[in-house]
């Protein structure tokens, strides 16, 4: 037996199924990810209960292969992470209930973790040298676009946020808008490159009082509008541009607003994470300000930015040696806040 501490952790909090074996919070010896995305494409989004029932269908097999790829059984880890909230009830229940009855059955410590707290962890995978504190923007879909001051680990404070849509909801419904589907944030992404990101001015979205928060419902609107005019004039629309000229505004946006919060508040270090981390446009543009800055940028690759078990472990690594118990009562809690334990 080594002496190192092994986290099996488990993720289903949206539309992909995960588990992942992480030894001593920064060593990831698998991490196994089932996605659901095929079959929510069909529907142009996610549909709850499908993710549901999908994930019940394949919570068992993820676990297995992850213990089996990392060479561990149930029997020779240490504690079980598993995400308890935010997300969509229903998934979330199903990588609970499984976390909780494997936890009983091998009389093994139980760690619920933060989704987004997990997101933000990705950045320890790959960064040896990255120890809190640091600033961390988080750019996710379901709501979640936050500047967080990561104080330690474990302790978190929110100091900007959207004030509308996540970062990740724009991608999505403009892409709809322009007919390429779910998931949005890749097709965009893949489209724009074939785009001219000048062709047109879209909004650059301010919040008038405050330099923390964000909101990108005006920056959809004007893109909607935009669509609209064209058709109304008859005009054939360019998609490519819109893509690329949409995704230029969000990374300018919040690269921008990144570089500023960690400016005044004099922190050196500053990291992404979330799915739109994952956005290769974004993070050239988040190198190029960081060094004009003199501030050192961190992020994972796209692998640990999109939804994985393996940042659950970390996190819930951390969360473990800190002395977090869960009980076997605990329970999903879709609308948990950032740096609050509840359910
Ligand atoms: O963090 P995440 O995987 O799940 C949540 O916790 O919300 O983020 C999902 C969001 C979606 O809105 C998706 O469109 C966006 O991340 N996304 C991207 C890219 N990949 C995923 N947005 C822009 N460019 C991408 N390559
Ligand atoms: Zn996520």
């Amino acid at each position: 037996m080594s002496d190192k501490i092994k986290i099996l952790a488990i993720e289903s909090s949206c539309d992909e199924t995960a588990a992942a074996v992480v030894e001593d919070g920064r060593c990831v010896k698998s991490n196994i990810i089932s996605s659901q995305i095929e079959l929510h494409k069909l529907y142009g989004g996610v549909v709850p209960e499908i993710a549901s029932r999908k994930h019940v269908e394949k919570v068992n097999f993820v676990v297995r292969e992850a213990l089996k790829e990392a060479g561990e059984t149930l029997d020779s880890i240490d504690a079980i992470a598993v995400t308890y909230g935010p997300g969509l009830v229903g998934a979330l229940l199903v990588g609970v209930a499984e976390a909780k009855a494997l936890a009983f059955a091998k009389k093994k410590p139980l760690v619920g973790v933060h989704h987004i707290e997990g997101h933000i962890c990705a950045n320890y995978i790959e960064h040896p040298d990255l120890e809190p504190p640091f600033l961390c923007l988080i750019v996710s879909g379901g709501g979640h676009t936050h500047l967080v001051d990561v104080k330690d680990y474990g302790k978190y404070e929110i100091i900007g946020c959207t004030r509308d849509d996540a970062a990740g909801e724009a991608f999505d419904k403009v892409a709809r808008a322009i007919g390429l589907g779910y998931p949005g944030g890749p097709k965009i992404e893949a489209l724009a490159k074939e785009g001219d990101k000048n062709a047109i001015s879209f909004p650059r979205a301010k919040v008038n009082d405050s330099k923390m928060d964000f909101s990108f419902s005006g920056l959809k609107s004007s893109v909607l509008n935009y669509l609209n005019k064209c058709e109304m004039k008859g005009e054939e629309v360019n998609r490519a541009d819109v893509a690329a000229s949409f995704q230029e505004a969000v990374v300018d946006v919040l690269s921008s607003h990144g570089v500023e919060a960690a400016k005044e508040l004099g922190y050196k270090k500053l990291a992404i994470a979330g799915g739109v981390a994952s956005n290769g446009a974004f993070r050239a543009k988040m190198i190029e300000r960081c060094k004009e800055a003199g501030i050192e940028f961190y992020h994972p690759s796209p692998i640990f930015c999109t939804d994985n078990a393996a940042m659950i472990g970390v996190c819930g690594y951390y969360d473990y040696i800190n002395g977090v118990r869960s009980g076997l009562d605990l329970n999903a809690v879709p609308g948990l806040k950032i740096g609050t334990r509840q359910g």
